[in-house]
């Protein structure tokens, strides 16, 4: 492999040239175009075959270059942008004229994000400007959480994947909108309204699913993070045993628990902390998906967690799940 230099300089031509470049953050992959190269960004809707009202994430490598691409920036922002950015939280905001419209689904406003990973970084700087970024997976599948992930859905020609190695939170970024006031949580992830809240010294609302968060973020509609096989949550070993009986046939087990998981089963087991089971809960549901299984059976998150972080991400983690169990 050529150095990250080399790499990166190839990214940024291909980029510059309105192609389409697959680059590593630290939640899953993203599916990048030059932001205001509206011929490239309809390439991405195209290839992830995305509902083209589904607007899209710009990634900028600060708070500077947000600011270019929201018509305001306020206090709010500049204090949750120095406090998780880079990171896993993405803000929602008046769009400026630059912004074309087919970013943002045709809405007013735009959802930023400065992602916290070197190569992100350093493409996003040596662009200059802000990328799209979708997960980088064909619309309504589980997102990828390493460069091979990508290349099962897409081809070299369609993508050239900047390979950063495994993502080390595994889920999406939390969507916050600041557009009303109190700031709610239009999409759950590792950063939760507990942290937001602390830093903003003001109440956040969490995310309800169903309460008008759905149709604010039109990406929280419909079959979303689903494997093909028919998936669901189960809890302990009698949750396990009824779930099967119910679905017979060939399953795969996702867990963080030790269980007894019967004959013609195959059992995942994760790290039982929240962020070992975020990091890994997507790479798992690929793999027991290719299975072929009758069943993916994932064990639910605990009730209850010790910290914020933890229960950010159980959260995170509950909202994806249910979603892919919604799905068939
Ligand atoms: O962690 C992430 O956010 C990853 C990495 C690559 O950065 N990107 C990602 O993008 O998950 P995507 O397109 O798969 O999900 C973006 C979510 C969708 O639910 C979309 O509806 C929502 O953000 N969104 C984007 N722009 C929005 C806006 N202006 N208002 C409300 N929701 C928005
Ligand atoms: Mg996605």
């Amino acid at each position: 492999m050529s150095s990250p230099a080399n790499r990166i300089d190839a990214c940024v031509k291909r980029l510059r040239s309105g192609g389409l470049v697959a680059f590593p953050t630290e939640t899953v992959y993203g599916l990048g175009a030059v932001a205001t190269d509206e011929n490239a960004v309809a390439s991405v809707f195209a290839l992830k075959g995305r509902p083209a009202r589904n607007p899209l994430i710009v990634h900028v490598d600060g708070a500077e270059m947000a600011r270019a691409y929201s018509a305001n920036w306020p206090d709010a922002a500049q204090r949750l942008a120095d406090a998780f950015w880079p990171g896993p939280l993405t803000l929602v905001l008046p769009r400026s004229e630059r912004v074309p419209s087919i970013v943002t689904g045709g809405g007013e406003t735009v959802a930023l994000r400065c992602p916290d990973h070197p190569l992100a970084l350093a493409l996003i700087e040596q662009l200059g400007e802000g990328i799209v970024g979708p997960s980088a997976n064909p619309s309504g599948g589980v997102s990828p959480t390493c460069a091979e992930h990508v290349r099962d859905s897409f081809s070299e020609d369609q993508v050239y994947v900047l390979d950063g190695g495994a993502c080390v939170a595994g889920i999406e970024s939390t969507v916050l909108d600041l557009t009303q006031s109190p700031a709610r949580v239009l999409r759950p992830g590792v950063i939760g309204p507990e942290q937001v809240a602390a830093v903003l010294g003001s109440p956040v609302l969490g995310y309800v699913p169903g309460e008008g968060s759905d149709i604010r973020s039109p990406g929280l509609l419909g079959p979303h993070y689903a494997p093909r096989a028919t998936t669901r949550l189960f809890t302990g070993q009698d949750g396990l045993g009824s779930l099967r009986t119910r679905r017979p046939g060939p399953a795969v087990v996702i867990a963080r628990g030790a269980f007894e998981i019967g004959p013609d089963a195959q059992m995942l087991r994760l790290p039982s902390d929240a962020r070992g089971f975020g990091a890994g809960l997507y790479a798992a549901l690929r793999e027991a998906d290719g299975q072929n299984p009758a069943l993916i059976a994932v064990e639910s998150p605990p009730r209850s967690a010790e910290t914020a972080d933890e229960r950010a991400i159980w959260a995170a983690v509950l909202e994806r799940l249910t979603r892919a169990a919604d799905a068939g």
